[in-house]
């Protein structure tokens, strides 16, 4: 059976324009705060394949979205690489003992990261086994630019300043370290691909911390590569890229991937024109809109007025907030699925 969501990723015609959102899995659903309070902690729900398999199909039961995404976290994968990860109630992830020195940097494993991420791999069959054959399932990692962002930094930074020291002073420790966690990624998502996903996203988050020529050695370069591997290894898997806020670089994006994640702040008529023909392209509705109805459905129109329901996959602009009402969450994806019926 064939899936709208990956038609829509090859730029096929559709009933409707697919819909899902960043984060649908999440703390804004009170059938997600009842699984992890059971699973103790975010962590550990992110371990558990059972439940980590229940939160990522309560979207698509709660909501009827086209596609579900894998319930897990980009940074499992420095953890496995050997990082403790903590995270701190009320602030986020940290690693309390991130890399410093080239010691800890040839501490971090490589093929034995990828083995030990098993957990997600399990929650993949799992998914795979549950969710209706007509949807799709997303897999997917972080940029190595991002992931080795918090491996520097420990935590999240507004100005990214360990992190810029090193790139402006010593570029090969920098580039040793993003080597190292692309070769995990081409590694983890091969595996789950091989597990049952149906299309994989890369989320480049930290993308806008970098000037121009900067983003392309440390962030992009590496992505593509990414992308390429597994286009050569995957063809009829769609890979979707997500570099965040990098409005001003557009007319250097390219690359072996099909679909390009366009954030909020972009305006969707800059990314059509640049890259419309070229790629399928997935957003951008403001996030916040989802507080209100109205802002809804004006959001939804405006984006469909754009994209004329062609070459596009209805998403925000980036996650969905903890605080915004499950029924506007519905009328969303209710909105996206009338306004889009062809
Ligand atoms: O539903 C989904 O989108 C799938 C699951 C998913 C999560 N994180 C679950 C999660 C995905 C795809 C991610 C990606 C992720 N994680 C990114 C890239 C996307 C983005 O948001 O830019 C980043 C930067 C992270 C790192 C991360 N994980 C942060 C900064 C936080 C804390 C932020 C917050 O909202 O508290 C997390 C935790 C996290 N990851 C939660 C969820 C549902 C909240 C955990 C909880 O308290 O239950």
């Amino acid at each position: 059976m064939s899936q709208i969501f990956v038609d829509a990723c090859f730029g096929k015609e559709t009933t409707h324009t697919p819909v899902w959102m960043m984060r649908q899995a999440g703390r804004y659903l009170p059938e997600y705060m009842r699984v992890r309070a059971e699973a103790g902690d975010f962590l550990s729900l992110c371990h558990d394949p059972e439940k980590a398999c229940e939160v990522t199909l309560q979207p698509i039961d709660i909501l009827g979205v086209d596609a579900a995404i894998l319930f897990s976290d980009i940074l499992v994968v420095p953890m496995e690489m050997g990082m403790e990860l903590k995270f701190v109630k009320g602030e986020g992830p940290l690693f309390p003992k991130p890399i410093k020195t080239m010691e800890d940097l040839d501490a971090l494993c490589v093929e034995e990261a990828a083995q030990k991420l098993e957990y997600v791999y399990e929650t993949i069959r799992q998914i795979r086994g549950k969710l209706a054959a007509d949807k799709a399932l997303i897999g997917f990692c972080g940029a190595p630019w991002t992931l080795a962002t918090y491996m520097i930094e420990g935590e999240g930074t507004k100005t990214y300043a360990i992190v810029k020291k090193l790139i402006y002073s010593q570029p090969e420790f920098m580039h040793k370290l993003l080597r190292k966690v692309t070769e995990v990624l081409k590694l983890y998502m091969s595996k789950q691909i091989e597990s049952g996903a149906d299309a994989v996203m890369i989320f480049d988050s930290w993308a806008a911390a970098l000037e121009e020529d900067a983003y392309f050695e440390f962030s992009w370069n590496y992505m593509k590569e990414i992308a390429s591997y597994l286009k050569a290894k995957y063809p009829h898997i769609p890979i979707i890229m997500f570099p965040k806020g990098i409005s001003g670089y557009l007319d250097r994006i390219d690359g072996d991937f099909d679909v390009f994640g366009v954030d909020w702040s972009t305006p969707l008529e800059l990314a059509k024109e640049k890259l419309g023909d070229k790629y399928v392209l997935q957003g951008n509705m403001e996030p916040t809109r989802l507080y209100s109805q109205e802002a809804i459905k004006v959001g939804v129109e405006k984006i469909v007025k754009i994209m004329d329901n062609k070459r596009h996959i209805f998403n925000l602009g980036h996650g969905i907030l903890p605080d915004v009402p499950v029924e506007n969450a519905k009328y969303f994806i209710k909105q996206v699925q009338a306004q889009t019926k062809r």
